[in-house]
């Protein structure tokens, strides 16, 4: 990995470390201390560093909001994975499997409140600003989410609906992680708004991406049990596509698996998975992330900045659509 990323991460990881070690009852914060354990990839926070060095400025008042930022993802996931009913996240327990549901909950929400602590410790100059900019994304989320969860409920769901969903419950957070380092490093407002909209792009083709993975990753490098969204009925860019491309019998095996009530998990997974191969929709998703992540560089290119300054970003963004965890 680029050493100036690893960096990066590494002070992220410092400083998360002592995030809600002490505080009691440990049976409310032993969870969010958990997941941080579990590692993650860190993308937002490292984002939010790196738009700092991309105006050349010092990214040491970033840190705080951007732990805040990767505070209340997790916060996102503990919730996400209870309604999705996932068991396995970063490879180990979720924490309603280890815990229960109650401990998901609440300490979920201890996690919200702690995110707005740290985003509160920057420069007074900022705060307002960047207050907004959090708050706004944080109900954006669960905007999202809910649309994600009534999406399960319905088959006319449109590529339109499904790429706002997504846009979100995942792309704003990457946006705002950038748009705050931007902000606390004094950019240009129209910079701000540029790298926010690479922000949103690459946070589109990371949900295409996470969504593919979900079918045809290796459970042990993403960490995540492959097939849960189509247990779920999701409405992902896959099923939409293979909802509107299939042939008559494909749509009622499609239909038959989507309203069956008991049946096999693995079966499922495995009969729909066979659909999405038989439409050739893993290239097609592929496409759709190489166009995202095309847009991401435009708004990237037109930031005035040195293109040198951009390399960083330019790299991770790339790397983000090879990824496989
Ligand atoms: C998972 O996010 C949730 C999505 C928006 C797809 P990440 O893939 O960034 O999860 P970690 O933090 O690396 O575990
Ligand atoms: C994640 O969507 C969005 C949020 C957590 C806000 P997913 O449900 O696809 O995320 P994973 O796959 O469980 O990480
Ligand atoms: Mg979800
Ligand atoms: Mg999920
Ligand atoms: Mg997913």
């Amino acid at each position: 990995m680029n050493t100036r990323v690893s960096f990066l991460e590494n002070r992220i990881n410092e400083e998360l470390k002592k995030v809600l070690i002490s505080e009691q009852p440990r049976t409310l914060f032993d969870p969010p201390v958990y997941v941080f354990s579990l590692g993650g990839k860190r993308l937002r926070p490292i984002l939010a560093l790196m738009a700092a060095d991309l105006f050349e400025k010092d990214f040491e008042p970033v840190v705080n909001p951007a732990l805040a930022v990767e505070i209340f993802h997790n916060f996102s996931l503990l919730h996400d994975d209870l309604m999705d009913n996932a068991d396995v996240r970063r490879g180990s327990e979720t924490v309603h499997k280890k815990w229960n549901e109650n401990t998901a909950i609440l300490s979920g929400d201890a996690m919200v409140i702690e995110a707005y602590r740290y985003v509160t410790k920057l420069p007074e100059r900022y705060l307002s600003r960047v207050l907004e900019i959090f708050s706004q994304t944080a109900m954006e989320i669960c905007i999202g989410q809910q649309y994600d969860l009534d999406f399960e409920k319905r088959l006319d769901v449109t590529e339109d609906e499904y790429l706002n969903m997504i846009r979100l419950k995942t792309a704003v957070l990457i946006g705002c992680s950038l748009k705050i380092g931007a902000i606390i490093s004094d950019a240009y407002d129209e910079d701000a708004d540029s790298l926010y909209r690479f922000g949103i792009n690459l946070g589109l083709a990371f949900q295409l991406k996470d969504d593919l993975l979900d079918v045809y990753g290796d459970f042990k490098t993403f960490g995540k049990k492959p097939g849960g969204d189509i247990l779920s009925n999701k409405k992902t860019f896959l099923l939409i596509r293979a909802l509107e491309n299939s042939n008559n019998e494909q749509r009622k095996e499609l239909e038959k698996w989507i309203y069956a009530d008991e049946y096999n998990p693995d079966d499922k997974i495995a009969a729909v998975k066979n659909i999405y191969d038989e439409l050739n929709l893993k290239i097609l998703v592929e496409d759709v992330i190489e166009k995202y992540y095309l847009a991401s560089l435009e708004c990237l290119s037109s930031i005035s900045v040195p293109d040198i300054r951009k390399t960083d970003l330019k790299e991770l963004s790339e790397s983000l659509m090879y990824r496989e965890k």
